[in-house]
């Protein structure tokens, strides 16, 4: 499957997800990253890579506009599905209308709970003793597709939010390329199949 990776910032997710994709049995391959801030650091560490990337600027474009590009680079990398990994911003309804069943996303919490920003001090400040990550179906409401993965990680009594998320990230980074691996096998179609024992009888 030809994955697009979509981030913001670092890129750690990314980079797990390149480095699971260099296994020869993984059923997926990194076709492009595309960032909205052309200073996302992720970006380099892509290039080095190997990954074809696109930095663009979301400054001054209109929520439907941007996306519209986004939609564009995406498709001319003939992407079937589309990873969300530290994207830090909204997409438009109608760019999540076009990539249904085929958007994922991370959650650094056990969702349903602590949908949005801060989830580890909001984990923390309610006495909860777990916490963890969740990759999800992206739809039009925040944080709130269907759960496909979730992995528990266990909160220290003397966690703060930034060492209880450094924990949750070893996690994430796990959790992310097992998922999406799954779901693209579980989604593979038909006549793609088909080309595949087509292969294996020739
Ligand atoms: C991760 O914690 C992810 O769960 C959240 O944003 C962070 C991105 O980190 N959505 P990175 O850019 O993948 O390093």
């Amino acid at each position: 499957a030809r994955i697009g990776v979509l981030i913001s910032g670092r890129g750690s997710n990314m980079a797990a997800m390149i480095y699971a994709a260099k296994a020869s049995d993984c059923p997926f391959e990194i076709v492009v990253v595309i960032a909205n801030d052309p200073e996302a650091g992720g970006l380099k560490l892509a290039a080095a890579e190997g990954a074809p990337v696109v930095a663009l600027d979301h400054r001054g474009m209109k929520r439907a506009e941007f996306d519209a590009y986004l939609h564009a680079e995406l498709t001319a990398a003939r992407c079937d599905y589309v990873v969300l990994a530290g994207y830090m911003r909204l997409l438009s309804d109608g760019f999540v209308d076009k990539w249904a069943g085929r958007m994922v996303n991370i959650h650094p919490s056990l969702l349903p709970k602590y949908k949005g920003l801060d989830t580890h001090q909001r984990a923390i400040d309610s006495g909860d003793r777990v916490s963890g990550c969740s990759v999800h179906v992206v739809t039009a409401e925040l944080d709130a597709g269907e759960v496909l993965g979730q992995t528990e990680v266990a909160i220290l009594p003397d966690d703060t939010a930034d060492t209880l998320a450094d924990r949750i990230l070893i996690a994430e980074h796990q959790l992310y390329s097992r998922t999406l691996a799954n779901f693209v096998t579980r989604n593979v179609r038909p006549d793609a199949l088909l080309d595949q024992v087509r292969d294996l009888a020739l």
